[in-house]
C-alpha cells in the first residue's frame, strides 16, 4: 500500500470513474458494493472530498443512510464483469463480494473495507447530503436520465477524504 495526496492521480481516477469503480458501503454487519460510474474529486468545507451520487432505489442508498462512511475502490486492472455484475445486481438479493470472489482490505480510518485489487482506493466520512429537486434540474438531465423513474432522483453524497492509497 502506498499513500497518496488525494488529487495527486485525478487524471486517472475521472478516467476510470467513466469505465466504473466500485463504491462500498457497511451497516447492521453488511457489507456492499455497487459499480458507479459518476463522482467528483474536490476540495469543500476546507476538506478534500470525494462526491457519489446514488439513486434512492439502491441497496447502496440504505445503508449509506445507517453509516454516512464509504470507500471507493477504482481499478487498476481488468474487472469489467465484476464491475456490470455489481452495476446490475442489487446487495438486497446477492451477496456480490462473494459472488465476485473478492477479498476485503480493511480500511485505516473507518468502518468500511474496501476491494482487494490493483486500485486507487479512497476511504470516505459523509460530510454533506443533498437531495436533487425537480424544479432545479435542467430538463434535458430529466428527460435522459430521470423520464422512466421520475421519483427516483440521486442523492449527492460529499464524503470527507480520509486516507487515500494505491493497493496492488
Ligand atoms: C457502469 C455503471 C455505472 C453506474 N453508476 C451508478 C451511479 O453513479 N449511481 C447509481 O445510483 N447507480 C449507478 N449504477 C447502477 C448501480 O450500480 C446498480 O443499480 C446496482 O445494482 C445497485 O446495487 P445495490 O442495490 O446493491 O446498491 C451504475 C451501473 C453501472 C453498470
Amino acid at each position: 500500500m502506498k499513500k497518496i495526496q488525494y488529487n495527486e492521480h485525478a487524471k486517472e481516477v475521472l478516467q476510470i470513474l467513466q469505465k466504473g469503480a466500485f463504491l462500498t458501503t457497511h451497516a447492521d454487519g453488511k457489507t456492499n458494493t455497487m459499480t458507479i460510474g459518476w463522482g467528483y474529486l474536490g476540495y469543500a468545507w476546507g476538506k478534500p472530498v470525494f462526491g457519489v451520487m446514488v439513486r434512492h432505489n439502491r441497496y447502496t442508498h440504505q445503508l449509506l443512510e445507517k453509516n454516512g462512511q464509504f470507500t471507493v475502490t477504482l481499478p487498476k486492472e481488468e474487472l469489467s464483469k465484476e464491475l456490470a455484475f455489481c452495476g446490475t445486481k442489487s446487495g438486497l438479493e446477492t451477496d456480490k463480494i462473494k459472488a465476485c470472489g473478492f477479498s476485503l482490505l480493511p480500511a485505516q480510518t473507518i468502518e468500511v473495507p474496501l476491494i482487494a485489487c490493483r486500485a486507487i482506493q479512497y476511504e470516505c466520512k459523509v460530510v454533506c447530503r443533498t437531495e436533487m429537486q425537480s424544479p432545479l434540474v435542467d430538463g434535458a438531465v430529466k428527460d435522459s436520465w430521470y423520464e422512466k423513474m421520475p421519483d427516483d432522483y440521486h442523492t449527492f453524497y460529499f464524503g470527507e477524504i480520509t486516507a487515500c492509497y494505491l493497493t496492488e
